[in-house]
């Protein structure tokens, strides 16, 4: 490895990331909910994984990420930290608990960190949740930003589709990351939003910059795990690269384990006591 790497890294933190930025080496974030999933993630040699509350999707299969509760954050934050040893864990404050009373934003964000053991948290919005971000961060926790599709917000926007074509809501969005970035968040995500934009922004703050949907010009990238792997094969936007097709792989395991109890072929005699 050059030594513009921090694969040699045994523990990132928020400073190893802010380093990434200086030198120009991209960061690498994934979801993660389960104590299984994250140590492979974690082997792999991720640098983030976001305990994302898109876990209210493709842990529960519910529509949107607003039913997730922090009780189920917890749960999940904390087996995601249980299997960790390299990676930098970011966990979502759920919808709910942080908007419009920083009193409950602070609470929640402690609660996270004290009861699951994570590094981070990461809250969606910009001006309107300031209040919020500076409660949590002077009680010593990091907070990573989220700016543009806020999955949290989609109700008032009605669809999933790009945010911030407009120039009205791309200057909003800059100067939301630029109100992050001065209360002192350690990274901003930036979901679906044009590239052009998401240069901009990076170019802009000083602290990294995480694309989902944002093009290639900005620090690092994430994605949810179960899209990357091929599980969830409904959800194709435009920005995934699936690199695995585990559904299809499991379905023919499912179905050959099916076919063996049926046929009396599993288990052997190998397999048994
Ligand atoms: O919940 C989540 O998985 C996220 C990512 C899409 C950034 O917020």
């Amino acid at each position: 490895m050059s030594v513009h790497s921090s694969a040699s890294v045994k523990r990132i933190t928020t400073h190893i990331l802010q380093e990434m930025k200086n030198r120009g080496e991209k960061i690498s974030m994934l979801t993660a909910y389960d104590f299984s999933m994250a140590k492979i993630v974690d082997d792999a040699g991720i640098d983030i994984i976001l305990v994302g509350d898109s876990a209210s999707n493709v842990m529960a299969g519910h529509e949107t990420t607003l039913p997730i509760t922090l009780d189920q954050m917890i749960y999940h934050a904390s087996s995601v930290v249980r299997a960790v040893s390299r990676a930098f864990v970011v966990v979502d404050i759920p919808f709910g608990s942080y908007q419009g009373n920083s009193t409950e934003a602070l609470r929640s964000a402690i609660r996270i960190m004290k009861e699951s053991g994570a590094h981070a948290i990461k809250v969606e919005g910009g001006a309107e949740i300031k209040e919020s971000v500076v409660r949590i961060l002077s009680a010593g926790v990091p907070v990573m930003g989220h700016l543009g599709l806020t999955p949290q917000s989609i109700y008032k926007f009605g669809t999933y589709s790009v945010r911030a074509k407009e120039e009205s809501e791309a200057q909003k969005l800059l100067e939301d990351a630029k109100i992050l970035e001065e209360c002192g968040c350690f990274a901003i995500v930036l979901e679906k939003i044009p590239a052009k934009l998401a240069k901009k922004v990076a170019e802009t703050v000083s602290i990294p910059v995480i694309g989902i949907g944002a093009g290639g010009n900005v620090d690092g990238q994430v994605l949810v795990v179960h899209d990357l792997l091929g599980i969830t094969q409904e959800f194709k936007p435009r920005f995934l690269r699936q690199y695995a097709d585990l559904q299809s792989i499991m379905l023919e395991a499912f179905g050959n384990y099916i076919k063996d109890v049926k046929s009396r072929d599993f288990p052997n005699e190998k397999e048994s006591y």
